[in-house]
């Protein structure tokens, strides 16, 4: 299939580096978007891993997202500093005006919704990444903009 020859693709160009696992999951990521329960199975046998093996990995690290994501990326900070400066109530204020949880993608397919741990803008606590672009300070204002910007 596509997927297995594209995933292949992406194997051989990693499977020499030490540790292969990881950054062959986020070549494929890369790749696709996501990662397809079929690269799995491709990853697995050229590294020689059983399927559990691979997949526990991949679960492990929420990075790896496991269905396509929605047009836009939304991260939200959920480390330390801005934990301190009010994350959980952005979390919650968001989730809310977007009818999603973490690790989650609005039916209508605008927005996936992730935490992220620190974006290197602790000084801008509480922050967020909305499409590799991060915003810092997120007050009440910037919550609602972010959310008219999904909604487009
Ligand atoms: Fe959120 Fe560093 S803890 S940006």
């Amino acid at each position: 299939t596509e997927i297995a020859a594209r995933t292949a693709a992406v194997i051989s160009e990693m499977k020499d580096l030490e540790g292969p696992l990881l950054p062959i999951l986020h070549g494929v990521q890369e790749e696709f978007g996501y990662v397809p329960q079929e690269s799995l199975l491709v990853i697995a046998d050229a590294l020689n891993l059983s399927r559990a093996e691979v997949h526990g990995v991949a679960t492990f690290y929420h990075d790896y997202r496991k269905q396509p994501a929605g047009r836009h990326v939304l991260k939200l900070c959920q480390a330390e500093a801005c934990q301190s400066m009010g994350s959980d109530a952005v979390a919650a204020k968001v989730k809310q005006a977007l009818g999603i949880g973490f690790h989650e993608t609005a039916r209508d397919n605008s927005v996936t919704l992730e935490p992220v741990y620190c974006l290197g803008l602790c000084a801008c606590a509480p922050s967020a990444m909305l499409d590799g672009q991060v915003i810092g300070r997120l007050d009440d204002e910037a919550i609602d903009e972010i959310v008219a910007e999904v909604r487009r």
